[in-house]
């Protein structure tokens, strides 16, 4: 069985749990009883503004953290909003939704509430609580299966200094969020993460973290403790995006040294029968785990359903592995067409994402670094006419954006062909007229980042379902690491 068909079956096992009825990803809460409020009162109407700010469409869920406060005197309510670190922002923004939603059913007539989901805590008082450190109450969680009494010992120690060293990370990264991993056992590895709130001091977030961590079990495959300004949690599976990783190496390694992350594992192949089936069982184990987990946590999202790697700087990157597998290995049969930047295929990401994935042809000399931090800030602008950039993959030669699928074809495709163009009235060509000029309009001025299209033309308008026009190819000019505000207007950028 191949990944890929082990993918489609998880998705498929996946998604008769999801018909079955699943709890939703809350974990505990914990309401105030200090004050209470009532229905009519002014408190109450200060709090339901409060949760809609922080889940408002129109909040930036960047850096996962959102906080507000609504109201004055003894009215005043003060909230905030975080999603774990390794999830992006578009997912990020879906759990605000839902826990703004469920929140009153937990605290319905307290002032005051923590209350912890899966990917993401949210909290609300009538004191100030931002920028003040809470670490108490507590929810633990425990995993349930011990570790062997031989590795007990080797467990406390590379607990301690793994988190010690994913808090470290934290404690003076601007998102106050840490991963690290590092080997266990020939055949496993530890996966530790960390987070505070951003509005913490690093001195308050280290204190916090140091408590959290103290808290954690210390006998059992894998904990969370999560606490009112920070949690901590470790597995011995990747628990975070490690999609079509390969599996852990099978490698003889004597020390628990941490290992960056995202790093490439190294091949140094270590074999016996036994290591040889767990090498086999295993990866498909943690698959199962890992897809169930990731698939629990974000099971009544339509969209994006993908977790990307992340990193501290909340990178959008896709596995090269994952876009071959999406792609068919870049099979004709998926191509879709040759853009000016290179040629365009079809594919489908293991969730079962319909996706576009651009190959770039190899002529930027950008580096690695500013290729990835270009494609990171393109993909956050966000406008529903503008194609989609879901996220990029860079390894080796290869630099990949890859984008929302959008089914229509392209407006020259309507165009330039005299039986569609008859399907083109007149109110759709005035919708898709308005709706470009949005997009630039948003590209140029209101975006943060002041784009110039460069390549604009009928084959870069993508229609979608409902003859919604989509730019395509934006930022290429930025991504390609070419300065596109001034200067160079002679240099011939695309196709023309
Ligand atoms: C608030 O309501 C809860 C029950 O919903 C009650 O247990 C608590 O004593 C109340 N607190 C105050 C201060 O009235
Ligand atoms: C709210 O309703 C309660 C009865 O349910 C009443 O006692 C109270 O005076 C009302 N408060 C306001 C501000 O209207
Ligand atoms: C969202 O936009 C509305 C109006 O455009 C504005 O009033 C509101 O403050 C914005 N909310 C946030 C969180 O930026
Ligand atoms: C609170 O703000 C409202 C208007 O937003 C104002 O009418 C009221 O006097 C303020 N109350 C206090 C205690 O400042
Ligand atoms: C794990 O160990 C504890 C004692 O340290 C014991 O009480 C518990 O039953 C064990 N759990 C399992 C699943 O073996
Ligand atoms: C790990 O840390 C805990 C709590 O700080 C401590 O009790 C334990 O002795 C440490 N273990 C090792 C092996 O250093
Ligand atoms: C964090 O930064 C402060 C000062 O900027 C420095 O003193 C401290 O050692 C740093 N901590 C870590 C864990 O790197």
């Amino acid at each position: 069985m191949s990944n890929y068909h082990i993918f489609i079956f998880f998705n498929l096992l996946i998604t008769i749990i999801h018909v079955s009825g699943q709890d939703p990803p809350y974990i505990g809460h914990f309401c105030g009883n200090r004050a209470n409020f009532t229905r009519n009162s002014t408190y109450f109407s200060n709090l339901k503004s409060l949760l809609s700010t922080l889940s408002s469409p129109n909040a930036s869920y960047a850096t996962g953290f959102q906080s507000a406060t609504i109201g004055n005197g003894s009215d005043t309510v003060t909230g905030l909003f975080l999603c774990r670190g390794d999830i992006i922002p578009e997912i990020c923004s879906d759990n605000a939704l839902y826990a703004v939603d469920d929140a009153l059913s937990h605290c319905p007539d307290q002032k005051e509430a923590t209350i912890w989901y899966n990917p993401c805590t949210l909290r609300y008082s009538d004191r100030n609580i931002l920028s003040t450190l809470a670490t108490s109450p507590g929810v633990l969680l425990t995993n349930t299966n011990n570790v062997t009494a031989e590795l007990r010992e080797r467990l406390s120690d590379v607990l301690n200094s793994t988190m010690n060293d994913a808090a470290k990370m934290a404690v003076n990264s601007s998102r106050k969020f840490g991963l690290k991993k590092a080997d266990f056992t020939p055949s496993k590895r530890f996966y530790g993460m960390v987070q505070c709130t951003p509005d913490l001091t690093s001195d308050e977030c280290n204190v916090c973290l140091r408590r959290a961590i103290d808290g954690l079990p210390r006998e059992q495959v894998g904990g969370r403790n999560l606490l009112p300004s920070c949690n901590v949690r470790y597995e011995l599976y990747p628990f975070y995006s490690e999609l079509l990783a390969p599996p852990p190496p099978p490698q003889v390694s004597d020390t628990g040294s941490g290992v960056t992350p995202f790093a490439k594992p190294q091949s140094r192949s270590y074999r016996s029968s036994s290591s040889l089936i767990i090498a086999i069982v295993l990866p498909i184990v943690v698959a199962l785990v890992f897809f169930v987990a990731v698939q629990y946590y974000f099971l009544k999202r339509r969209k994006i359903n993908y977790e990307a790697s992340a990193s501290d700087d909340g990178s959008l990157q896709f596995d090269f592995k994952t876009i071959e597998v999406a792609t068919n290995r870049f099979s004709d049969s998926n191509r879709l067409g040759q853009g000016g930047f290179g040629d365009v295929y079809e594919g489908m990401l293991p969730n079962g994402t319909e996706v576009a994935v651009k190959r770039l042809s190899k002529s930027s000399e950008q580096g690695v670094d500013e290729f990835k931090n270009e494609a990171t800030l393109v993909a956050k602008l966000q406008h529903r006419n503008l194609v989609r950039l879901l996220g990029f993959c860079v390894e080796g030669e290869e630099k990949i954006l890859v984008y929302e699928f959008v089914p229509n074809k392209s407006l020259d495709y309507f165009l330039f062909d005299s039986t569609k163009r008859s399907e083109l009235s007149w109110k759709t060509r005035h919708k898709i007229i308005g709706g470009i000029a949005r997009g630039v309009l948003y590209l140029h001025q209101d975006s943060r980042l002041t784009i110039i299209h460069r390549d604009l033309k009928a084959s870069n308008i993508l229609l979608d379902a409902d003859m919604n026009p989509k730019i395509a190819d934006f930022g290429m000019a930025r991504i390609f690491g070419m300065d596109q505000t001034q200067s160079n207007t002679s240099r011939i950028v695309g196709t023309l």
